[in-house]
């Protein structure tokens, strides 16, 4: 065993919950002494897909993260309202990390690596070495934070500003639904290290408002527990409201402005290959922003998870020195532990406070744990396979689980979350996946969206691996909770029938020609 690995003091080595658990650094990195040797890029029409993602094999003992103290405070702005010298700025960082890997091609820090991490994390890569899946969970948000915060601290390191910052691509700002242009696409040419040949949209490009809009990221932002919004745990895995709505959909925009999640391409379009476009960091900054925002929406409501497992979960980076160092969630539960912080978006177009429902809902618990499902609508012995068009299952509600699911608050007690939940979702690893969720609604169409009335949530998930590639591809399933609360006591008749439809979509509302996916089971729970 590889001891001088582990994190030196008192912080638990990471933990296997929820997680499946790819012979997590011990094995992994082992092994990976033996394959870094070979690691290479596959290059496919222009785009960078990592056959083999593991890190340099770290020199020394792994440190663990401390919180620097008196530095400046890095002020995160919008891609939108970066002046000329930031601008100038953010190329020159760019373009000293692409230049370190010219210079030293196994250096940690540079562009090539910075972009490996990412396809290491999300099993993306072909070698079988990955590293712990963090996305479709309550892994996702932290990670990506620590994420960000190395590669900013490297950047800032490499131009010698403590001051830099990244940018972030606020898409949820409304007018600011297209790519950013000025910032990441001008010149449009390899000579600027802020474009990638990869991308698919042009500068008319919207990104559609079912993703988006201001009615999609109302859904995203009343998420009223962490489950819902960033993603859940060991007894409950599955995809956040904001991982599986408009992250997966602006990946997959990037690079084909139709959003045609069965055919993802690399760059952006692809979790493995993703970190290669220097706008994904901007995207992801402000994934991290909508994050720090739902947090201080509601400090009693919108609070993180306080489970001792996710609080010591850690992940290593290559810090800017570089440093292999461990990091975990509870020190960064808020950007301003990390010494930076987001500038609002300086438009008076911007999006009004949070809507209502949250703000108004009485006091929730915010355990994570799901009931015994109240409603079976669907659960088969073989996983059920998706088609283009869209498919119900229904069934009648008993009565003592109407009343059950349709309680009203009473003195003392709150009212039940209701959660609909679809579990073992599959989707192979080279296919993404775009499906909205209806209630109640079996006349719905793939033009239905958010504005429909018994619209619950969408997924969308982006593929792990490039279309086509070689080695070995493992399907990657995931479950999906929407919370139906009010919704489900609305839209029940007398006759106590309920039923979910899921529609297959593209991003331009169109039905697929074909679907990749399966499910297990549809049923409704109340949140306890
Ligand atoms: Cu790690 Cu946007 O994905």
């Amino acid at each position: 065993m590889n001891d001088h690995r582990r994190p030196q003091n008192d912080r638990p080595l990471p933990r296997q919950s929820g997680i499946r658990r790819r012979n997590f650094l011990a094995g992994s990195l082992a092994a990976g002494a033996v394959a870094f040797a070979r690691t290479q890029a596959w290059a496919q029409n222009g785009a960078t897909v990592p056959q083999a993602c593991v890190p340099p094999i770290p020199p020394g003992q792994p440190v663990s993260f401390t919180p620097s103290t008196g530095g400046p405070v890095r002020v995160r702005k919008s891609a939108f309202e970066l002046s000329a010298p930031e601008i100038t700025r953010l190329k020159n960082a760019y373009a000293a990390l692409r230049d370190l890997t010219k210079q030293k091609p196994d250096d940690p820090r540079g562009w090539f690596h910075q972009g490996q991490v990412h396809c290491w994390y999300c099993s993306g890569a072909l070698d079988g070495l990955w590293g712990q899946e963090i996305h479709g969970g309550w892994w996702f948000l932290p990670w990506h934070r620590a994420y960000l915060f190395f590669h900013e601290q490297i950047l800032g390191a490499l131009i010698g500003d403590p001051t830099f910052a990244l940018p972030y691509w606020d898409w949820d700002t409304p007018g600011r639904d297209r790519f950013p242009f000025d910032v990441y696409g001008q010149p449009g040419d390899t000579g600027n290290p802020l474009f990638d040949p990869t991308r698919g949209v042009g500068p008319n490009d919207r990104i559609p408002a079912r993703f988006v809009g201001t009615t999609a990221m109302k859904n995203v932002l009343n998420s009223r527990t962490f489950a819902d919004f960033g993603g859940s745990s060991d007894q409950e895995i599955g995809m956040g409201n904001l991982e599986g709505g408009p992250h997966g959909a602006v990946h997959v925009w990037t690079t084909d402005p139709t959003v045609d999640f069965n055919n993802p391409k690399p760059d952006m379009g692809v979790l493995a290959s993703a970190a290669f476009d220097p706008v994904f960091f901007a995207h992801h900054a402000n994934i991290d922003r909508i994050w720090d925002k739902w947090n201080k929406a509601d400090p009693t409501q919108h609070t993180n998870p306080t489970n001792s497992v996710w609080l010591q979960q850690g992940f290593f980076f290559y810090d800017q020195s570089p440093n292999w160092t461990y990091i975990s969630n509870d020190q960064m539960l808020a950007p301003e532990l990390l010494s930076y912080n987001y500038q609002t978006p300086q438009t008076s177009a911007g999006p009004g406070p949070i809507a209502s429902a949250a703000a108004a809902a009485p006091a929730v618990r915010l355990a994570q744990r799901l009931s015994a499902p109240v409603v079976e609508l669907h659960q088969g012995a073989a996983p059920k396979a998706l088609t283009p068009e869209p498919m119900t299952v229904q069934t009648t509600i008993p009565p003592q689980g109407r009343e059950k699911l349709t309680a009203s608050a009473t003195a003392g007690a709150a009212p039940p979350t209701v959660i609909l939940r679809i579990e073992g979702v599959e989707i192979p690893a080279d296919r993404g996946a775009l499906v909205n969720v209806f209630l109640n609604r079996p006349d719905a169409t793939a033009a239905s969206g958010p504005d429909d009335p018994g619209y619950v949530g969408t997924i969308a998930v982006v593929a792990s691996q490039a279309p086509g590639g070689v080695g070995h591809k493992h399907p990657v399933i995931r479950n999906f909770s929407f919370d139906i609360t009010g919704k489900l006591a609305a839209s029940l008749g007398s006759d106590n029938n309920v039923a979910v439809t899921l529609v297959p979509a593209t991003g331009t509302g169109k039905k697929p020609a074909a679907v990749n996916l399966s499910y297990s089971r549809v049923y409704i729970a109340t949140r306890q």
